[in-house]
């Protein structure tokens, strides 16, 4: 309801780098599938509760011709409420735009993961070009001259800026998913005032945290000539004022109806995999990256089984991992890495019926994830930055019984609302180790208080809080700005 009241009719534009559904062609047909991102997971009720169109890069759906040369096609497939129309790269532009400066310039630079941002200029000629494809295609799709935009993040920093120039009327509401780095670290990128330019062509800039909106203040008022007013949190830049605002994303929580219940996935899991019955089951489902602390988990299980010798054979890992940007070479050195750890500990603690940890490199649909969340004892978020991590918060959404541990990196944005977690620092590999033994040596009652008190902050904290939100804060600037232009 929040949302029908902030739209009002409004016309509803997303803009994305991913696709929420992935159209392949398989032997049986056409196979519609759903991509492994959070943004997806965040933004796609949002867009079935208020229709609309989202632009999105054609990319998973690595055939053209699966959904018929026919670029908007209405989703979700079972029963449509918005429109997908996709935006086709060449091979060119995605190299450059999508691998090149997002992931191997961008993604590096705003995470604290010690992996050194590359950026080229053939790079940034592709990021611009591509931005501005898109920035078409909204102009070209809105009926209105006064849309409601929804870009999505590091992948379309310039597109608010441009869209600005050609519907001055428009609503743009713009989400970066990932952290913010401070100005020092921010300042590396050659392209720094563009980026930001860019960015303040929208009316609301959110992001996950307070610390990742002090930081862009911070970057802006560094590197720009703009006014900040910190009381408001507001930037006035050429004119145009955009709002700075952190709005923590979030789920949409499920229906009590969804899949099968813990028992059952508890039963059948175990079966599934030849575990025993009362095997102790931890889970961990992140994209096969650098920044997810994947490593340092594995390390932390390790050591977990060293000093406590009764969880071996008693504990199993399973690891979904499923494979992202994998022609960059960061990508395919760190699976390496994670491959030859996960051989070693297994060696070290396994047998013929026996490996602690239960590595699965692939795409897992939503209803198998939800499964394993039901069927674990405990799961591990442990990135070494991430900017919300909706893994925490869907692992807490499937424990309607109120039982299971999370273990969360104290440097994800989730730390900040999920106290009731076991935080961690997952660079601490002994401290790893005791809350992974404490999680599955934890009382019932307490595994219940911290599983209540949770469950009822995501369930009030959902997704379409978030949207409302950024909504209110928008109209609330327009009608600002308004007063102003009369006034002046
Ligand atoms: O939120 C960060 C993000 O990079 C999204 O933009 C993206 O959809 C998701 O993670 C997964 O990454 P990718 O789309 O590159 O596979």
């Amino acid at each position: 309801t929040l949302l029908h009241e902030e739209l009002a009719g409004d016309e509803v534009l997303v803009v994305s780098n991913r696709e929420p559904y992935l159209h392949m062609h398989t032997r049986n047909g056409v196979e519609v599938r759903r991509p492994a991102s959070g943004l997806v997971t965040a933004v796609e009720p949002v867009m079935r509760a208020c229709s609309g169109t989202w632009i999105a890069h054609g990319s998973g759906s690595a055939d053209r011709d699966a959904v018929d040369r026919n670029d908007r096609v209405p989703v979700p497939p079972a029963n449509p409420s918005y429109t997908l129309r996709r935006v086709w790269l060449t091979k060119e532009e995605e190299e450059g735009y999508y691998y090149g400066f997002a992931n191997e310039g961008l993604w590096p630079l705003c995470h604290i993961a010690h992996v050194r941002p590359v950026f080229r200029s053939g790079d940034w000629d592709q990021y611009v070009q591509v931005n501005q494809r898109f920035a078409d295609a909204v102009i070209k799709e809105a009926r209105t001259d006064d849309p409601v935009v929804l870009a999505q993040d590091y992948h379309f920093a310039l597109l608010p800026r441009m869209v600005r120039e050609v519907l001055p009327k428009a609503t743009i509401i713009t989400f970066w998913h990932i952290p913010w780095p401070n100005p020092e670290s921010f300042g590396i990128c050659p392209w720094r005032e563009e980026i930001l330019e860019g960015l303040l062509g929208s009316t609301t800039l959110g992001f996950h945290t307070e610390f990742h909106c002090k930081n862009f203040l911070e970057t802006v008022d560094r590197y720009l000539e703009a006014r900040i007013e910190h009381e408001v949190s507001t930037i006035s830049y050429g004119g145009k004022l955009t709002k700075v605002e952190d709005y923590p994303i979030s789920i949409a929580w499920p229906e009590a109806e969804d899949g099968p219940g813990v028992a059952e996935s508890r039963t059948s899991i175990r079966q599934e995999l030849g575990l025993p019955a009362n095997q102790l089951l931890g889970i961990g489902v992140d994209r096969l990256d650098y920044t997810k602390g994947i490593i340092e988990r594995f390390q932390a299980i390790e050591k977990m089984l060293e000093q406590h010798p009764e969880m071996v054979g008693r504990f199993s890992m399973v690891q979904i991992a499923a494979p992202s940007r994998s022609s960059l070479d960061e990508y395919q050195n760190f699976e390496a890495r994670v491959r030859s750890l996960v051989q070693r500990i297994n060696r070290r603690f396994g047998n013929s019926n026996y490996e602690p940890i239960l590595l699965k490199v692939e795409h897992h649909d939503s209803d198998q994830v939800n499964r394993y969340y039901r069927a674990a004892d405990v799961c591990l978020v442990t990135s070494l930055h991430d900017g919300m991590n909706l893994v925490a918060k869907e692992f807490i959404a499937a424990r309607d019984d109120e039982h299971g541990v999370l273990i969360l990196s104290q440097f994800t944005g989730a730390a900040r609302e999920l106290h009731e977690a076991l935080i961690v620092n997952p660079y601490h590999i002994e401290q790893g180790a005791e809350a992974i033994y404490r999680a599955l040596t934890m009382p019932e009652i307490e595994q219940r208080e911290r599983m209540r008190s949770m469950r009822s902050l995501v369930k009030d904290f959902n997704i379409y809080r978030w949207a409302g939100r950024m909504l209110l804060d928008a109209s609330r600037l327009r009608q600002r700005e308004r007063i102003m232009t009369k006034i002046h």
